[in-house]
């Protein structure tokens, strides 16, 4: 079952088709406006609740952003559901070298590479192009999005996300709760919960934040 009806949900579910490693029973979001609807040929089931129906099926959470995606594991831990019953989907294009850990509840959409040592925690979610080179260190619910490069031994705190195309220095870190913005250049370390954009990157006062604190409020 996927939690969250989004459009990280759809990319799963494409991936997961392609590669058969698992069979997608259903939706489960809490939008009573989407209950009993299709999407892309798999129905929405009901609410986060819901999922005490369905007992022995594995579970991902689909939100985009990491803090959602925290959020809705608290709840599911008060319905019963651990850390066993989480898929982790890898894209059968993805490359994930010996010696790398990936967590319960991570996606690895398609062409994301992780070249040595890499430690990658849970409910992580890395989109497509994502490149993670030696003894690189992402704690649960990072997201880097499209095209994400990292050098070697970075470490990305929980709940982090990164914006489509950025990168990071090797050895630098990027905070827990930080935002980098699309195209940034991070070549030092960004301090936990700040928003930093540009070549080289520098902090601004974000905006964006504002709508997380809403979709937060939505779920809690
Ligand atoms: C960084 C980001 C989070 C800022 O969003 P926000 O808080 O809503 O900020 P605003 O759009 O109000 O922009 C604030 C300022 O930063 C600038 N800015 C925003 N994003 C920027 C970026 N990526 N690079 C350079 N400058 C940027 C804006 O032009 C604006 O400048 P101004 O104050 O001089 O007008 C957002 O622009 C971003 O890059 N998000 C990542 C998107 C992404 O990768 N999505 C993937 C979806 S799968």
């Amino acid at each position: 079952m996927l939690v969250a009806a989004s459009g990280l949900a759809r990319e799963v579910l494409a991936s997961l088709r392609s590669s058969g490693a698992h069979q997608v029973i259903g939706f489960l979001d809490d939008d009573p406006a989407l209950a009993g609807t299709i999407i892309d040929g798999v129905r929405v089931l009901g609410g986060i609740p819901d999922v005490v129906d369905h007992p022995n099926a594995r579970v991902l959470i689909c939100a985009g952003k990491g803090a959602v995606r925290e959020v809705i594991a608290s709840r599911l831990g008060l319905l019963g559901v651990r850390s066993e019953r989480y898929a982790t989907v890898i894209d059968r294009t993805a490359i994930v070298s010996v010696g790398t850990t990936v967590g319960a509840g991570s996606v690895l959409l398609s062409n994301v590479v992780l070249t040595a040592g890499v430690r990658v925690g849970s409910h992580v979610v890395l989109m497509p192009n994502v490149t993670l080179t030696h003894d690189d260190e992402l704690a649960d619910f990072a997201t880097l999005t499209a095209g994400v490069s990292l050098g070697g031994s970075v470490h990305v705190g929980k709940a982090a996300y990164l914006g489509m195309n950025s990168s990071v220095r090797e050895g630098r870190t990027v905070g827990a709760g930080a935002t980098v913005g699309m195209g940034a250049a991070v070549v030092t370390d960004v301090p936990d919960g700040q928003t930093w954009v540009g070549v080289p990157a520098r902090p601004i006062v974000a905006h964006h934040t504002e709508e997380l604190v809403k979709e937060l409020g939505r779920i809690v």
